[in-house]
Order: structure tokens, then C-alpha cells, then sequence
């Protein structure tokens, strides 16, 4: 980052990194944040695949001016309110499978946390107190609280911390560019990696296992990677065959992203728990949230009718409001189709301009969830050095030039292109900010063969680089046991009907911006 995008005076924040300078976002314009000089930068990524409505949404902004014309706070211990009720109307209404209650909470981690409670009390519900095991994915992010952090599969963020995460299971991700062999098709692939979660389950012993934990669509470790066919198709044979609860972790890849509300819709199943928050409220509100099926939700009837957890500000009326105004407008202005249209144009324009680039490995995501691999070599799919920070590079070098993209780094490089240019993208008749769009992230990509500019400032958006580990190649061998000494038994799903790692980077695109043009 140049001097120019460097604050002068000393600050009292403890910001992301000490040793870097942050521009003063004062303002924002549909798909531009303004800084304090006045510098545009095109947020193509949604800062953190957040900002699916762009900023100032006027629609959202008054429903929040109203909400706090009306009340700003009740605590949940002694009310509800209208705007936490419609919310859950409105998320129960266009749920997946048999949900029938949400648990609101301030964002994605605190969603995990108490998915990951609500499973285990489940449990103790029904009389079965040992279960105890989670078992997620290598290469998975689930967020920076212990908890979240535990069953997530970055080797990087987890090594800090590890002498006191609880212990936590973890199979090999579905990463097909990487691990998909060259004599299997991809339902054959799927099925080889979500059978490891079965030798899993029999190794730990299925009577001791809660859940299952898997972002539907991999985000912001692995890079917006879609899974196989089939692939969670299995996830929920393997877990009803246990009775071991599936967790869908759709904190980033929900909520439109992907060009369906649910990316799990894509799947054909639908989850015990599922996590939402970003695109939930948009960035307007700090806000997440737990979807429980009415399975899970039948034991805490039966048992203590009482969920053993809480917070301050959960359900918080504000964040309630802005949420469902987000939600309201996603599906009043059928932004959904503008998702999978944009999306394809996106990915099209993606593979037309970069997909013969020397660093280009991969090009990937659904929806306007896109990423791009990058690799020192194609041919091999060498990773760059850790040690070059391209990813950072990258990060700085954009943003330089007025362009915000997402990007992870080490051992592989990726860069992100996004959303909000898809907005423009949209209300653009000739096209022309499409091209600067791609044109932007192309520029950037040439930055591989260049010298770090400034490595001070060299941070990614979440710490140093991690290290390579052989972690996803031993995730790549199959484990493909098909037994369960619990099968038979009633699904957890629904009791009544039955019914690496390593590190990585990605870049990441979300959004679903439509034509509100500033
Ligand atoms: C898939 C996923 N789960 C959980 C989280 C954590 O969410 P938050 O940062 O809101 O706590 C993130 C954040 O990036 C995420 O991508």
C-alpha cells in the first residue's frame, strides 16, 4: 500500500496487523468503499464475501432508520421482538428440508459455537451422553473462536492455538483440482473422500460421535470449491446410517452466493444444523444464525425444553431488522437469477482473459462464489513459495490500483475477483466495466513475475503464510468402509419421519449485486 493510503496518526485500534497502515473507510457507494482522501476502491470481493447488496442500500438502510425509530434493544432473556420473529418467518420459510427454528446469533463463529452445542445437548437429550467427537475437513474454515477453530482444517490459523483447542477429527477435503486421480471420474472421486468420513465414524466408534461438520461449497481456506456430485449425497446416507447429525457450515458459500439461497439446494439433501451469517445481513448489522430441523428441535421438547447457551446481544433487534430487509430484497428483486446469469458471464469472461495464463491453475466456484487458483507451474500445479506472499502481494497491488479482492496464500496462490464488479456488470449495457473488471484482476495476476513492492506491508488478510504440509496428500487416500454398528437405528435427521491440513489460498468472489446503480 502506497504512503498515500497510510494514516499519519498513531492509532489506539488494535487493527489486524501492527505494522500496517489502513486507509479510513468513511463512506460507501453501491459497489465502491471511499476512503477519508477520497480514493474509490471497487470492493470486488465484498470485503470478506459480505456485502452482497453493495453498500447503502437505501431499502436497508431505512428499515434500520425505522427499527430504530421503534426500539434499539430488548434483551432476549425477557422478550422477543417483531423484527427477530419476521426474520424467522421469512428464514424458516425458505429453508431447506424440515427446519423449524433459528437461534440468531452476532455472526459466523457464534453460529458455529452454538451448532456445535445445540448437536452435542442434542445428544444428551436423547440419553446419550457420551457422544462427544466432531469430525470436519482438512483445508476448512469455520471460524476464530475455540470452538470454530478446533474443527476447522487450517493447520495455519490452528497452530498458534492448538495446545488448547479441544480435540477434533478431521478427513481429507473434496478438492478435485488437487486430488481427484486421473483414472476417476468425479462421482467416483467424491464418493472415494466421503468415504472417509464412514472410517472415521467406525474408528472413533459411532456411539461416540456428534456430527459431522462440511461448508457446502469450500470458502475462504480452500477457495470456492464446489464438492463432487454425489458427494454430500453420501455425507448424509453415511451420517443417517450412524445417526450422527450433518452440520452444513454455509457462513460464506449461503444466502445467494451461489445462485440458489442455500448452496446445499444444489445438493439434493439437506442438513440436521445449518450456519449462516455475511450475506445474511450484508454487512449491515453484525448478525448469524443457526437453522435446526424439527428432528433435532423434537428432543429438546421432549427433554429440557431449553437450549443450555445465550448471549448478550443474540437476536439483536437491529441486526434483525437489517437482515431481513437484505433477505426481503434479495428475493423481491429475484437477485437470485441475477447471481447464476452474472455468475456464468463471470466465469466466462474468467476463463476468456485468464485461462491461459502461465499462473492460472484453476478457475472455479458457482454462482458469483468464484476463485482462481495460481501455481508457479501448470503443468506440475507447483504452488508458489510461501515465502514470496504473492497472495499479499496481490492484495496490496489491487488495492493500490482502487480494487479490493480476497485474497489466501501459501502454499498455493489465488486471487479473487467479485461481486461487486458484478453489479456494474449487470446495469453495464456496453459491457466496459466487466472488461476493467477482469481487466483489473488480470493486471494484478501479472504481478507473479514481479518484485514485492513493499514488504511491510506484505500481511494477508489473516496472518502469515502457513506452511505446506503433506496433510491433503494423505487426505487423498480412500478409506472407504461401508460399515456401522449403529445402522438401522433412527435418523437423527428426523426421529419422527425418518427421514489438511495445510494451508492454502484462494481467491474469493461472492456477491449478488444487481443494477442499483450509484
Ligand atoms: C465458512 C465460514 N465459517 C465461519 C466463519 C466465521 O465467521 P465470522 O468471521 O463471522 O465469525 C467464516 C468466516 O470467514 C467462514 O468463511
Amino acid at each position: 500500500m502506497n504512503d498515500a493510503l497510510q494514516k499519519s496518526t498513531p492509532s489506539h485500534v488494535l487493527h489486524r496487523s501492527l505494522r500496517q497502515s489502513y486507509p479510513t473507510a468513511v463512506r460507501g457507494d453501491g459497489v465502491y468503499l471511499i476512503d477519508k482522501s477520497g480514493r474509490r476502491y471497487l470492493d470486488a470481493s465484498s470485503g470478506a464475501a459480505v456485502s452482497c447488496l453493495g453498500h447503502s442500500h437505501p431499502a436497508v438502510l431505512a428499515a434500520m432508520r425505522g427499527q430504530l425509530d421503534r426500539l434499539e434493544y430488548a434483551h432476549t432473556s425477557f422478550f422477543t421482538t417483531d423484527a427477530a420473529e419476521a426474520l424467522g418467518d421469512e428464514l424458516i420459510a425458505n429453508a431447506p428440508g424440515e427446519m423449524s427454528h433459528v437461534y440468531f446469533v452476532s455472526g459466523g463463529s457464534e453460529g458455529i459455537e452454538a451448532a456445535l452445542k445445540l448437536a452435542r445437548q442434542y445428544f444428551v437429550e436423547r440419553g446419550e451422553p457420551n457422544r462427544r467427537h466432531f469430525i470436519a475437513r482438512w483445508q476448512s474454515y469455520h471460524g476464530n473462536t475455540l470452538g470454530a477453530l478446533a474443527i476447522g482444517g487450517n493447520a495455519w490459523r490452528r497452530a498458534m492455538f492448538a495446545p488448547i483447542l479441544a480435540p477434533s477429527q478431521h478427513i481429507a477435503p473434496c478438492y478435485a483440482y488437487r486430488g481427484q486421480r486421473t483414472d476417476e471420474t468425479p462421482e467416483a472421486y467424491g464418493r472415494r473422500v466421503a468415504d472417509e468420513l464412514d472410517a472415521k465414524i467406525v474408528e472413533l466408534g459411532c456411539e461416540n460421535v456428534i456430527a459431522f461438520v462440511a461448508e457446502t461449497v469450500a470458502g475462504a481456506t480452500l477457495g470456492a470449491v464446489e464438492p463432487a456430485p454425489g458427494y454430500f449425497k453420501r455425507f448424509r446416507e453415511i451420517c443417517d446410517r450412524h445417526r450422527v447429525l450433518l452440520i452444513l457450515d454455509e457462513v460464506m458459500c449461503g444466502m445467494g452466493r451461489c445462485g440458489t439461497l442455500h448452496a446445499v439446494e444444489a445438493e439434493g439433501i439437506a442438513p440436521d444444523l445449518m450456519v449462516l451469517a455475511k450475506g445474511l445481513g450484508g454487512g449491515y448489522a453484525p448478525i448469524g444464525a443457526v437453522l435446526a430441523s424439527s428432528g433435532v428441535m423434537e428432543a429438546f421438547d421432549r427433554g429440557s425444553g431449553m437450549f443450555m447457551h445465550g448471549h448478550t446481544y443474540m437476536g439483536h433487534p437491529l441486526a434483525c431488522a437489517a437482515a431481513l430487509a437484505v433477505q426481503r430484497t434479495l428475493r423481491e428483486q429475484n437477485l437470485l437469477e441475477n447471481v447464476r446469469t452474472q455468475g456464468k458471464r463471470l466465469r466466462a469472461r474468467l476463463a476468456a482473459r485468464l485461462s491461459d495464463h502461465p499462473h492460472v491453475g484453476d478457475i472455479r466456484g458457482r454462482g458469483l462464489f468464484c476463485g482462481i487458483e495460481l501455481v508457479a507451474d501448470r503443468a506440475s500445479k507447483t504452488p508458489f513459495d510461501p515465502a514470496s506472499r504473492l497472495h499479499s502481494r496481490i492484495k496490496s497491488e489491487a488495492m493500490h490500483r482502487g480494487l479490493l479482492v480476497y485474497p489466501m496464500g501459501a502454499p498455493w496462490t489465488a486471487a479473487a475477483a467479485t461481486t461487486s464488479c458484478l453489479r456494474r456488470l449487470s446495469s453495464s449495457k456496453s459491457g466496459t466495466s466487466t472488461r476493467s473488471s477482469a481487466s483489473s484482476v488480470r493486471r494484478s495476476m501479472r504481478l507473479c513475475q514481479r518484485p514485492l513492492r513493499n514488504p511491510r506491508n506484505d500481511i494477508p488478510p489473516h496472518g502469515p503464510a502457513q506452511p505446506q504440509s503433506a496433510r491433503i496428500r494423505d487426505g487423498i487416500s480412500t478409506a472407504g468402509l461401508e460399515s456401522g454398528a449403529c445402522s438401522g437405528q433412527r435418523s437423527p435427521r428426523s426421529p419422527a419421519s425418518g427421514q489438511t491440513q495445510d494451508s492454502k489460498e484462494p481467491v474469493i468472489a461472492s456477491g449478488m449485486k444487481r443494477v442499483r446503480e450509484a
